[in-house]
């Protein structure tokens, strides 16, 4: 099924390091420039489900500021205890400057 995109913001508003979280139809996702990357993931941490959106960045992972699981923001991946299970990720277009990203996981 095609994807529908959701505006995040422009480009140029996201630099390194930022993140953005949108509303989804399930759930919210957070939008990340790691490291010139612009990268999303579902916005809940595969332990106990809660945000991972103020989580410390390290280039492509992120750090759940609840108990510490690590994720791979390309992947999903948990690579780190207490999470196991990956979190979802989703597709980001630029067009026009402007960034969007797919409002269903790939
Ligand atoms: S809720 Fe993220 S590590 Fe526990």
């Amino acid at each position: 099924m095609p994807h529908t995109w959701l505006p995040v913001c422009p480009l140029r508003e996201l630099g390194i390091g930022e993140r953005r979280v949108v509303e989804g139809p399930d759930a919210d996702i957070l939008v990340v420039n790691a490291d010139g990357i612009i990268l999303a993931v579902a916005n809940q941490c595969s332990h106990q489900d809660r945000p991972l959106d103020e989580g410390a960045l390290d280039g492509d992972l992120i750090t759940c500021p609840y108990h510490n699981a690590q994720f791979c923001l390309r992947s999903g991946e948990a690579l780190s205890p207490p999470a196991y299970e990956p979190i979802a990720c989703f597709d980001i277009k630029i067009e026009n400057e402007q960034i969007f990203v797919a409002d269903t996981p790939r």
